[in-house]
Parts: structure tokens; sequence; C-alpha cells
């Protein structure tokens, strides 16, 4: 892949850079899954990247609320389009937090601000002339009394003949088509034979912009405002020529009506991007900040979107366009990514391979697939592949093989022989340079977007530092007299070495990043730090960092993501009795580690209907805290000292509230019928439950 999109090399950046940077906002009509998350993570990676390394960057994105897809989902539900949107904003949120993905702001288009900014987006278009209302057929429900979408009409492909194939195109033979070429259409709402119906829309003149896109792309050839690829496909379309952009749709619809035209609506992807701003604009209401001084004409910040290249035509034609004629800057430049397969082919639900964040969230580490993905991305458009036996294989290679295995060979030393305490000099210093040159290399990739090429760079100096540790042997030398001095300055010299690693990896890892600035007692702020090695001063004792990848547990969630596995949500009266879940062996059962645990203090937890949080004391004067949905069953009071029954080796769980350490076990079929698992007297917290 070329590298001149937008290569500010990292070490041309004299100055400190002012960046706004958004993903796509995704649909609020369902659930974040692993393909989107190759949009989120990259761009949380970029921008962690970008503030490590000094710049003031903001990254804002928000749900798309608004469409006839959305509308009609909440009244298959029985909901209010806005209690959906709402429901699933929440969920939304708590998958990013819970992928660490760290936006400064994250709103909705349904709102206040996004009203706002679609007005006066379009009442400047109208003002000056670029937009134009013209009369137009289309196909229309007469039972549902609604205009239909293309997706929304089914019938049989005007080529090839295949039945049942979507209004757009055909799956059997490709072609694409409009519906009204569909031999035996049919609504998918009602079934229904469309009827031709007349209604007057609203139009962008999108060629009263042809210069100015032309120098958009165009214009600045050192930085380019898109990828080589997006470039030529937009240069296909300029031949084409630009025609004008319908951005209005008749009611029914769920979206903002449009000023001064009563029963007609802005078309979904006119305020969608316009949700960007309007994400922005509450950011800037919250921390006063100056939203003109982004996206005011004149703005020399930098602005760039990431987006999957599916939506390009949107971002690099209608929304310069629209910025531009509404007396706004254009993006700085729009960065386009591939589409994610899982083990060579489209995530499909039959194969397990259609995964949701939460249900990976069940199973897996998250940042597990943070580094996964940052193996394989590149800056540029081409899909990327996640195979279940590479994703197992190169986490456990890499991350717990390579990088994490040099902190725990030094480490044991330096708190067991000498209290803890780092040397007062390197080993080999000329090798500590080495790792710390590098580091504009790797930026250089990180901020060009090329982070597979980053993360080869870093895992070849953990090779280095392994292949050091082992010319070096401290476990020799442990074993020897009067070699302490050498074996500290060797230990030392691997944990900087790891430390320098971590710095490199904290924009894909930034928890794993975190536990080892709490390890090695400094906190890490920016990519410069790397130039100072830890020297005589303490560092705790080591904890693990990052277990291995469980095969098994890749496994059950693929499983758990298979759709004939997925219980369909029937609502009924009768508490609902979950199949018996897959086997699991003595084995298994044997790691989870039951306690008893004295519940130390309980409180409720604001806005958690269901939760309390509970500190337990679990012996040896260790303290848990857990988030446990019993709040319907017991008063917080009466919980205060007693005894129960806890796993006190679930790994840590980052919720919407705080971090879950455990899990109390309790049983019931839910609301005020829960009980906890109570322990007699004569137990002691701190107990294995046998
Ligand atoms: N709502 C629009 C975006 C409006 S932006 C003003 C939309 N939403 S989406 O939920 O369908 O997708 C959100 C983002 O995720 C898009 O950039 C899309 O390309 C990306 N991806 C969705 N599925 C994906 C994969 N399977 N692989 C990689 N990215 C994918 O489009
Ligand atoms: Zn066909």
């Amino acid at each position: 892949m070329s590298s001149n999109t937008n290569n500010h090399t990292a070490s041309n950046q004299t100055t400190s850079r002012t960046i706004l940077v958004t993903s796509a906002l995704p649909y609020a009509n369902g659930p974040i899954h692993i393909g989107h998350l190759v949009e989120y993570i990259q761009t949380d990676i970029w921008v962690r990247f970008q503030r490590l390394y000094g710049s003031t960057c903001y990254y804002v994105c928000a749900d798309d609320a608004h469409g006839t897809p959305i509308m009609l989902r909440a009244q298959d539900t029985g909901i209010s389009p806005e209690a959906l949107i709402e429901q699933i904003a929440k969920e939304h949120r708590t998958d990013f937090a819970d992928f660490h993905i760290g936006f400064d702001n994250y709103h909705t288009t349904h709102s206040d601000e996004n009203r706002h900014y679609a007005n006066l987006i379009y009442s400047r278009l109208r003002e000056r002339g670029h937009i134009v209302a013209r009369n137009i057929h289309h196909a229309f429900d007469p039972e549902k009394q609604i205009f239909l979408p293309d997706r929304f009409i089914r019938g049989e492909c005007p080529r090839c003949g295949a039945k049942d194939q979507y209004g757009d195109s055909c799956e059997a033979c490709g072609a694409t088509y409009s519906p009204s070429d569909l031999k035996n259409p049919v609504s998918v709402l009602s079934g229904a034979t469309p009827v031709d119906k007349e209604s007057e829309h609203y139009f962008v003149r999108l060629s009263d912009f042809s210069d100015m896109l032309h120098t958009w792309v165009n214009g600045h050839k050192r930085f380019p405002a898109v990828q080589p690829e997006i470039a030529n496909k937009l240069e296909e379309w300029f031949q084409a020529g630009l025609k004008d952009w319908d951005i209005s749709r008749d009611a029914p619809y769920f979206g903002f009506e449009i000023p001064d035209a009563p029963g007609k609506y802005f078309y979904v992807w006119l305020d969608a991007p316009i949700g960007y701003m309007a994400s922005f604009q509450d950011l800037c209401t919250r921390e006063g900040l100056d939203f003109d001084a982004f996206w005011g004409v004149d703005s020399d910040v930098e602005l760039y979107h990431f987006i999957g290249k599916d939506i390009a035509y949107f971002h690099t034609l209608f929304w310069p366009a629209q910025l531009h004629g509404a007396g706004f800057r254009a993006p700085s430049a729009v960065f386009c990514h591939g589409f994610l397969t899982v083990d060579g082919q489209k995530m499909s639900k039959s194969r397990g391979t259609f995964i949701k964040a939460r249900t990976y969230l069940d199973y897996l580490n998250p940042e597990y697939l943070r580094y996964y993905f940052a193996c394989k991305l590149t800056n540029g458009i081409e899909d990327l592949d996640l195979n279940q036996e590479d994703f197992i294989q190169r986490v456990n290679a890499d991350l717990v093989g390579k990088v994490v295995n040099i902190a725990s060979r030094c480490a044991g030393f330096i708190t067991k022989r000498f209290a803890g305490q780092l040397a007062d000099k390197l080993d080999v210093p000329e090798l500590y340079e080495a790792f710390v040159d590098q580091g504009d290399t790797i930026a250089g990739f990180f901020n060009a977007r090329e982070f597979g090429k980053a993360v080869r760079e870093i895992m070849a100096l953990a090779d280095r530092a392994n292949q050091y540790i082992d010319e070096r042997k401290p476990w020799v030398l442990a074993k020897e007299a009067d070699k302490e001095e050498e074996l500290q300055s060797i230990c030392t010299m691997g944990i900087n070495l790891f430390r320098v690693l971590m710095i490199y990896l904290k924009p894909v890892l930034p928890v794993t990043a975190k536990k080892v600035e709490v390890f090695l007692r400094m906190s890490v702020s920016h990519w410069d730090d790397r130039k100072t090695p830890l020297l005589d001063r303490p560092i705790n004792p080591f904890v693990p960092l990052m277990q291995r990848v469980d095969k098994v547990a890749v496994a059950t969630m693929v499983d758990a993501s298979r759709e004939e596995l997925q219980p369909k949500e029937i609502p009924s009266a009768k508490p609902k009795i979950e199949p018996i879940a897959r086997m699991i062996s003595i084995e298994d059962f044997a790691r989870v580690d039951l306690r008893i645990a004295r519940i130390e203090s309980a409180e409720p937890v604001p806005d958690a209907d269901k939760l309390l949080r509970l500190v337990l004391d679990i012996g040896d004067s260790s303290r848990g805290t857990v988030f446990a949905g019993i709040k319907g069953a017991y008063a917080p009071e009466d919980l205060i000292g007693r005894l129960t029954v806890v796993v006190a080796n679930l790994a840590p769980r980052k919720m919407r509230f705080g971090v879950s350490e455990g899990m109390v076990l309790a049983a019931g079929p839910g609301g005020k019928d829960i009980w906890l698992l109570g322990v007699d007297s004569g137990a002691e917290p701190g107990m294995r439950v046998k």
C-alpha cells in the first residue's frame, strides 16, 4: 500500500497539532458487531497515539438514529422510535466503553444540536440556490401507506430471473437495477404489490460543487484528502456526471421535518454526517471549546473522518459539498478502511461468525481483538480477515509469549533479590538507545495508519529483548556468588526494554499499559517518556498482566453466536428456563475458585435498577468490589456482615459503573426472587468452598 496518504512523518511534526477525529455513526437499530469494531478500534488507536505524541486530539461519535428501518423496527417491537434509539444508544455506549473506545463525546443525531445544524445547512444551501424541487415517481406500499426504500421491495431479477431478490441488486447474478425493473415485485412490509406514486422531492444540485470537489480531492498533493483507490473511484463518479442528490422523504418517516415543508423530512443521510458537528457542539458546550475554530472556513484544525469503504460516496462527495455550500470548512481527509471477513468469508449468522461485541466480551479480553486488528490494519481499503487460529496464535505468541515474558523473566529477581529496587545503571545502554531510536519509525507508522507495520517493528524489538535475556542468562548468574550487581543490572535492563515496548503498545493496549505503569510505579504521559530509563528506584512485585487466549472460550463464543442457538425473545409470563449450557470438564470446573466472602458494605448504584455495589472481605485482608444484580431481592442493610459464596478468580470486568472483580453466587428466576447462597457460621472469609 502506498503510504503517501497523509503521511506527515512523525519527525517533521514540529508544532503541536490540533485534530478533530470522528468514526462513522452506527445505526441505532442493531447491536455493535466485530465488523464495526474494525473502525472504532482503528480510530481509537490513532487518537490515543496522537494524544500520547503530544497532539490535542478530540474524538467524537454518535448514534445514527433516523430513517425508515429504525421507524419500522420500533413499530415491530411495539415501542416508540425514541424509546428504541434510547435503548440501543445505551447498549452501544457500554459496548464501546468495554472495548476501551475513548470518545470525548458520544451523542445522537436525534438531538437539538443536530436539528439546529441540519436546518442551518439546509437553509444556507437553499438561500444560495443549491436546492431544487422536482416531482418523482416512487414505489409506494398501498397497504402500509408508505414509500418503500429499495431494500424493502423484493421480486424476480430482470436479468437472470432469480426469485426473491432485493430492489437494488441481484444476489444470484450481481446485476444492479432500479426497483421498477423487478418482475413481480412485492413489498417486504405487507406483501402487497407496490404501486407507482408521484411526490415532490428536494434535491441538492451536486453539479454546483463539481469544481470545489475536484479541488478538494486533488488540491493538496502533499496530503491528499482521500486514498488513491478512492481518488480513482471519485474520478469515475466525476466522469459519470454528478447527479442531483435526493435529500427529502415523505411522511411517515422518523427524522427531522424540513422547515416550511410540512410532511417532508430530511433523508437520514442528510443529517447523519451533520451528527459529527452536533456531537462536537455538545462537547463544546460542556467543555467551553470554540466550535467555529474547528468548523469555520478558515479553520486550520485538522479534521479527519474514519469510515468504511461502503460509505465513501456519502463522505467524499455529498458531505464536502454540503459543508462547502453552507459556509463551513471541508474535511482535511477521509480515511477509508476495508471490510472484516471471518475465516475468509463474510460474517455469517449460521456459521457463528456474526459475532456481536457483547458476545465477544462475554468470553474474551477486548485487548486481544484490539491487538489482532492492529496487526492486520494498513492505511489501505483492502478487506481484513479474522482467522480464528491465527487470532489465538498471534495473541499468545506475541503478547504473552514475547512481550509479557520479558518482564516475567526479570521481575522476580528484582523483587526477591533486590527488595524491588532497580539498579542505577543499564547493562547495555546502546541496546536501550536502539529501542528508543526505533520509536521514531514506529510513531511514523502509527501516524500513517500503518498499524500492522508498527506492530511488526515492536515485535522485532521484543525478539531482540528476549534474545538479550537468553544471552545474559540471569537465572544462571543468580546461582553464582559475587554476581549480584550484574544480575541486578541485567534485570533492570530487561525491565526497561519491556517498558519501552509497552509505551509503544499503549495506544493498542491501554489497560495492560496502565497495569504496567502501576507495576513499574511510573505513569506514562508522552511518547518521549521512553527516553528516560527507570533506574535506582523501586518497582512493585510482578503480577500476571495478560492471560493466554483460551481456545475453548473462542469456540464457545462462536457457538453462542450461531443463529439457531439464539433463543427468540418471546414475552411470556412464565419464567424462562434456559437450556443447559455446553458441558464443561471437571478440570474447567476445578479452575473456578469458590471462596467464602463476608459482605462488608452494600450500596445501590445510581442509575442501575438492579445492581448493588458490594465490597467483600475474601480473607487475608484482601477486598474486592462486585456488582451484583440482586437489588430487587435484598435491601443493602440486610446484607452487611453476611457470609456468601463468591467466584474469586473471575477476571475483572469493566462495567459502566466501575470494575467488578468477582461474582457472588445466587439463584432464582429474578426480581425479588433471588437467593444469595449463604453459609453457616464457622466459616471464615477466604476459606475455599469444596
Ligand atoms: N449510519 C451509517 C454511517 C453514518 S456516518 C455519518 C452506517 N452505519 S453502520 O452501522 O452500518 O456502519 C458504521 C461503520 O461501520 C461504517 O463505517 C461501516 O463501514 C463500518 N462497518 C460495518 N460493518 C463492517 C464490517 N463488516 N467491516 C468493517 N467495517 C464495517 O453506515
Ligand atoms: Zn440476477
